[in-house]
């Protein structure tokens, strides 16, 4: 019999799973508090598109099992969802919980268990409770840290016999964008102050939780824990010194400020000199600055969708103005980019190249994973042929370009451990709700009823090959 050579092999073991979350799945059934995305849903629906909230989602809720199973049917090993703050805890002081969130959560991992897909349990997934945000100030509070720890605690206690992959958060960065710059998460502030502190807040939590999780059972018994951030890599428009200069910034204020700490327990010292000079350095303590220090993480995941480019600024920033990163840069479009039009993202593979050699070469080789990559459709309907099946053949190519991209340097000793796409199921995406689908399965949002697309059966190969040709 003929021996099938495949081309690009990935290593022995290697994940190849998907990722998603409790606020964009699970809908909001029986769910006894609203996080920032439920409320705003709740007080401004023209800021979905469609005017669609997470309510529903795609069911998770109560059609977990069957899900679950479909995941398994495309052979996904590996699954990233995340135990929503608002659905566990019932009274957030104490972190006392409600029992039958307890019970949903755990079927979920024993579900997940039994049909032989690793469950990856992430924390906090832009879904702060409303409430803490407007007693405390959110994520601006070291107070709503402590309760975070406490939440965290009892995850590890309750789930940590059977979850031995955790994650702190998903995506820091975003929520010091979404709430405190650009406007895209509930309240919408613009205040470069205070999204300074919420940076370093946020690794605070992070070092935090993960100090807790090393006392915990689950970390003695070999259990382990991460953080997943959105590395977006900052490619200068030229050689030219303000260019060169201008992306640096942007590569220390996006991507260093926290993946130096994650990783080697420090802040960038020119980002910290740069914050200083303005005025608008974050408050810390050196007893903080020690938790950072000694509480770095296990594994890193990186979530991989767009490059940025950076330029110098075409006019200067005007000093009388509150602080914002881009006083140091302005956005670079690129000519000749390629785009994906719906998301409005450039498309880069290399990128997820230059991530892994990076990673390799200035942050101890740590081991990492790729914990989201994909590719966002509008109207994906279109491409359903006779039989029903949707023929997402760009999805396909996209993900086979970054995978030998990614391949390459895995060859070249980058020490990757596996692939999750984003998303498994169609899922709600925050302000776009349902507009740009992502899954390997569709879900038809009238009926729920949830299809493999041609994507899905593309993945079930090249899990059971571990790689592609
Ligand atoms: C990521 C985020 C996900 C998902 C994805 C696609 O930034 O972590 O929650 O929304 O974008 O839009």
């Amino acid at each position: 019999m003929a021996v099938l050579s495949i081309k690009y092999k990935f290593p022995e073991n290697f994940w190849w799973g998907a990722a998603t979350s409790g606020p964009q799945t699970e809908g909001r059934f029986n769910k006894k508090h609203a996080n920032v995305f439920d409320h705003w849903f709740d007080i401004e629906k023209e800021a979905f598109f469609n005017g669609i909230g997470p309510n529903v989602a795609s069911n998770f809720y109560n059609s977990y099992k069957e899900d679950i199973k479909l995941m398994a049917d495309i052979g996904l090993d590996s699954l990233r969802t995340s135990i929503q703050w608002t659905r566990l805890i019932k009274d957030f002081e104490t972190a006392e919980v409600d029992e039958e969130a307890v019970v949903f959560y755990n079927r979920v991992i024993d579900e997940l268990i039994k049909n032989k897909i690793i469950p990856v349990i992430n924390l906090q997934h832009f879904d702060l409770p409303v409430e803490l945000y407007d007693k405390y100030g959110g994520w601006e509070s070291k107070h709503v840290i402590a309760l975070f720890v406490l939440f965290a605690e009892k995850c590890f206690e309750l789930f940590g016999d059977r979850v031995k992959n955790w994650i702190t958060f998903n995506e820091p960065m975003v929520i010091v964008e979404g709430q405190y710059l650009y406007q895209f998460h509930y309240p919408n502030l613009v205040d470069g102050k205070k999204a300074v502190q919420v940076l370093y807040n946020l690794n605070l939590a992070s070092a935090k939780v993960i100090a807790a999780f090393k006392q915990s059972k689950c970390a003695k018994q070999g259990g382990e824990i991460g953080v997943v951030l959105n590395l977006t890599p900052a490619y200068p428009r030229s050689q030219a010194d303000e260019d060169v200069k201008a992306a640096a910034f942007v590569e220390d204020f996006f991507n260093k400020s926290f993946l130096d700490p994650a990783v080697k327990g420090e802040f960038t010292p020119s980002l910290v000199q740069t914050l200083q000079a303005d005025g608008v350095l974050w408050e810390s303590t050196p007893e903080e600055l020690m938790i950072i220090k000694n509480n770095t993480i296990d594994f890193l995941g990186v979530n991989y969708y767009q490059p940025r480019r950076a330029k110098s600024k075409e006019v200067a920033w005007d000093i009388e103005k509150s602080w914002m990163p881009n006083k140091y840069f302005d956005d670079y479009e690129m000519p000749g980019r390629r785009m994906n039009p719906y998301r409005g993202w450039e498309i880069y593979p290399q990128a997820l190249y230059d991530i892994a050699i990076n990673i390799r070469d200035y942050y101890n080789n740590i081991r990492w994973y790729v914990s989201e990559n994909g590719m966002g459709v509008e109207g994906e309907e279109n491409y359903r042929n006779a039989d029903g099946l949707i023929e997402d053949i760009y999805r396909i190519d996209f993900y086979e370009e970054h995978l030998t991209y990614l391949h390459k340097a895995i060859q070249e000793g980058s020490n990757c451990f596996g692939f999750h796409a984003w998303t498994p199921i169609d899922c709600w995406s925050w302000s776009n709700a349902y507009k740009n689908r992502y899954g390997y399965i569709a879900v038809d949002l009238a009926t729920q009823i949830k299809t493999i697309k041609k994507s899905g059966y593309w993945i079930k190969n090249v899990a059971k090959n571990n790689g592609f040709s």
